[in-house]
């Protein structure tokens, strides 16, 4: 996709993984150049800035139950990338998700279209898993659509699920797409319960990669990311997941689905809530 700067607070560990992912792109054919650091002067004028910086949950932990230490870090990062990257489009990674791309926003002062949350690829994906997973078919056959907050109250829509344009309904019967909804909803903590020391690498990092790749090459993708909304979908000064086009401008455009009342209630009832955690606890 382009040259890589590892920024972390452990030098080390920057260095070393920059060290570790260059010496694989020997192996695997790319030519990027990867490199460590603990200085934000390093990410003077990059062009995509991914934040994954913070504690992941523990097993048992709601993504929410992270807000107060994560907002301190996110804090300090928005900082560096305000003063030494504030052209860049910022995707983050960072849990609880929606809230932190909101602190973001403010910390930054970036217009809302450049500051971008990734969690409705990372959602979806889990979604398209278990449905090839259940058909007995192809991922690449899978196009599933999840929306909301990334936490307990995602809603993941059945009814623009389809494998390969046949509705998702054809396929399986209602138990089973209600029982791989479930399942997707708490995707990320089965993952950190198996795991019990920290949270998902691999499918949030190729999410966030598949972002970066569409601002960078400006590819205009279709995309379900954490979005300011500003009356879209009846909900104001919120971010919260729904479908996008991303392009080297960041969000360029919103789509509003149309949506039935049980899902944009459901969808409406996950803005409430992240809402009511935006005051009650980080004070907006
Ligand atoms: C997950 C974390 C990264 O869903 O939020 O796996």
């Amino acid at each position: 996709v382009g040259d890589v700067v590892l920024l972390d607070i452990y030098e080390g560990f920057a260095k070393g993984k920059a060290l570790d992912m260059s010496q694989g792109g020997q192996v695997l054919n790319y030519d990027g150049r990867v490199t460590g650091t603990k200085d934000y002067a390093d990410i003077a004028d990059s062009d995509v800035v991914v934040v994954t910086s913070g504690f992941p949950r523990q097993p048992g932990m709601t993504r929410e139950d992270l807000i107060g230490k994560n907002a301190d870090i996110v804090s300090q990062v928005g900082e560096g990338i305000r003063q030494h990257a504030p052209n860049s489009i910022v995707v983050m990674v960072t849990n609880p998700l929606d809230l932190m791309t909101y602190h973001m926003q403010k910390v930054t002062g970036f217009e809302h279209s450049r500051v971008v949350g990734q969690a409705g690829i990372l959602d979806s994906a889990r979604m398209t898993h278990f449905i090839a997973q259940a058909v007995g078919c192809s991922n690449e056959d899978v196009q599933a659509m999840v929306l909301g907050g990334h936490g307990d109250t995602m809603v993941p829509l059945p009814r623009y699920t389809t494998v390969n344009g046949i509705p998702v309904s054809q396929l399986l019967s209602d138990e089973e797409v209600e029982a791989i909804c479930k399942r997707t909803a708490s995707g990320g903590g089965e993952i950190v319960k198996l795991l019990e020391k920290g949270s998902a690498f691999y499918a949030p990092g190729s999410a966030a990669a598949i972002m970066a790749e569409a601002i960078l090459d400006d590819r205009k993708r279709v995309l379900p990311c954490s979005t300011y909304l500003s009356g879209e979908y009846g909900m104001d000064d919120i971010y919260i997941g729904v479908p996008v086009v991303l392009g080297r401008n960041g969000v360029e455009r919103i789509i509003e689905l149309e949506l039935a009342d049980d899902e944009l209630d459901s969808l409406q009832g996950s803005g409430s809530f992240y809402k009511e955690q935006l005051s009650e606890i980080l004070g907006y």
